[in-house]
This record gives C-alpha cells, structure tokens and sequence, in this order.
C-alpha cells in the first residue's frame, strides 16, 4: 500500500516530503533494492552522501523505479576533504556522474569542520551550482548558528535545511528554535537514535501501547510534530512501510513532552560536537 507523506515547503521554495528514506549503509544491488521498496511503500525523499558511496546505488534505484524523477528529491552532501571552491565545484559534478543524474533536488555541506575554516567558499560553490541548474536546493548538516549565520553575511544566501542530530535522547530543542526563528527547516539525522535503547524505553513503550503503535512510530511522529523532517534507515520493506505509517494518529502535549524530557547532556550517539568535531 502505498503511504501519502505530507510535504513541508522549505525557504526558497522547494516542497519536499516531511519524512525521507536514510540510506547509509544501503549499497550495490541489495542497497538499490531496499531503496525501490521504499519507493513504492510512498517515499519520495532520499538521503545520500558523496561519503555513503552509494550515489551510484541511488541512481540505479531512480532508475529501477516506477516513480517519475521529477517526484523524487533525491539529496547528496560534499565532503568535508573537497570542501573549497574549486574542489566543492568539480565535487558536484562527480556527485551527478556517480549517480547519473542530471540534477541533485538537494545537496548539503555534511560537516561545518570549523577548524579547516572553509565552508563559505564551499557554500559559494553550491550557490552557483544552483545557479547553474545543478542543485535545486542548497543547505547545510550539523552547522551551528554562528556558522549559518556566517554564510548568509558573507554571500547573501542562507541554508534551506540545517541536518543534524536529532532524537528522544538529544532533542536539540535551542537549535531548533534558531531554525524556526530563521526560518531554516530542520532535518533529523539518525531520527531513532541509530536503534540504541530508545527503543527499548519503557516510557515511549507505554504511550505507544495507547495508541497501537511501535516504538518506532512514535518516535518519527514525535518529530513531526516537532516540525522536523526525519529520514529513518531501513532495509527492511517492513519496517519502510512501518516508518511512514505515522499520520493516522496524534501525541498530546503530555506525550510530547514526556519525550522530549528524555534528553540528556550526553545523548549523541557518537558524541561529534561540531564545534570541534571534524569530518573529511
Ligand atoms: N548528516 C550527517 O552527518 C548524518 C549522520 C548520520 C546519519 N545521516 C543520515 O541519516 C540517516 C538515518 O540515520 P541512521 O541510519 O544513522 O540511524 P536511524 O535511522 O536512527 O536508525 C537506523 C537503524 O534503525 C533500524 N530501524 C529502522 N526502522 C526500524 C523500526 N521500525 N524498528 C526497529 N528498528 C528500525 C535500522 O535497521 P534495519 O535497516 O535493519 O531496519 C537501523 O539499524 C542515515 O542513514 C543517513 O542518511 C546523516
């Protein structure tokens, strides 16, 4: 069956689907085949990374699929290794000829690597690629306001989406408010905690019990009502399908908060603090 996701419309204008397809890990055949399932269970967002190696995977799955391109929104992201002007340029096209795609609908910085002090000239590089046609959409991953608001000083144009971390365990509710206030959509990285022991958490398990739902289900509504768009891996149709079986139902204030209030200093999963932490 076929799920309808709701579409949030992000600052330049670009529509895109409030839940998406996290494909780290999904790779060659397997990967393409898991991917063209969650095609036809309804997804239409992908998320990728020049890092993933599975550009050409994601290709091949735009390619297997019954779905139009011009329905998908396919993302991918620039490494922190390419990232200046000239590097960020040829990285963008090479990005487009590993997946055989014409276009990207989004293409993101993965990492600020504050240290390496490069991401303006890297942001210019995306604007004109989006000048040019190559890019539809151009945002960040894992930028702190002091480096978005840095971009928009020094080239005029800011982010449409900042990804980051975000889940019960670390709910990133003051980066949260800066994007609203921004108006900057948030995009949730590893949306169930990487299926630690969240999903295990006897509190979420008791107000999925209320509502007939999973754990899981819970959790992805939680950041939909949050107003994040969250991309959940999965190589399971199952648990595809699962995922984006979320809008039939509502969590009260209670409920909401109740998760939220699972947050904890040290929630990352991986601890990267990307004011220090550095990518390549
Ligand atoms: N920008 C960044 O720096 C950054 C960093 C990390 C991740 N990402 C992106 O965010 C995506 C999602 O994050 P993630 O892959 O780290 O973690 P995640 O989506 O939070 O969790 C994925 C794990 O949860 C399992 N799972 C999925 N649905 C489930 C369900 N309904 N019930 C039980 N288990 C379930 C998956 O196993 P199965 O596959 O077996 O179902 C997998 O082990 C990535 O794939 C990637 O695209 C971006």
């Amino acid at each position: 069956m076929v799920q309808s996701i709701p579409e949030i419309t992000l600052n330049d204008g670009l529509s895109l689907p409030v839940i998406g397809l996290g494909t780290y890990k999904l790779k060659g055949n397997e990967g393409a085949n898991s991917i063209v399932s969650a095609m036809e269970s309804g997804y239409r967002l992908i998320d990728s990374a020049y890092n993933y190696e599975n550009e050409g995977t994601i290709g091949e799955s735009v390619r297997r699929s019954f779905v139009p391109r011009e329905e998908l929104i396919i993302t991918s992201k620039l490494p922190g290794r390419y990232q200046n002007y000239e590097k960020a340029v040829t990285t963008i096209q090479e990005s487009l000829y590993r997946a055989n795609l014409d276009y990207y609908d989004l293409y993101l910085i993965h990492w600020p690597n504050p240290k390496q002090d490069t991401y303006v000239e890297a942001w210019q590089a995306l604007i004109d690629a989006k000048k040019s046609g190559l890019i539809r959409s151009i945002g960040v991953c894992n930028f702190l306001p002091e480096h978005m608001e840095r971009l928009e000083k020094e080239t005029g144009v800011k982010p449409s989406i900042n990804q980051i971390e975000l889940h019960p365990f670390f709910n990133q509710a003051t980066q949260r408010k800066w994007h609203v206030e921004n108006n900057i959509a948030t995009e949730s990285w590893s949306p169930l905690a990487r299926a630690n022991q969240v999903l295990q958490n006897d509190s979420i398990q008791k107000i999925a019990d209320h509502h007939n739902k999973s754990i899981s289900q819970i959790i992805l509504r939680w950041h939909y009502q949050l107003g994040a768009i969250s991309i959940p891996k999965s190589s399971s149709p199952a648990r595809q399908l699962e995922n984006i079986s979320i809008f039939d139902f509502s969590l009260n204030d209670t409920e909401m908060s109740m998760i939220s209030g699972l947050t904890r200093p040290d929630g990352k999963i991986n601890n990267q603090d990307p004011a220090i932490y550095e990518e390549f």
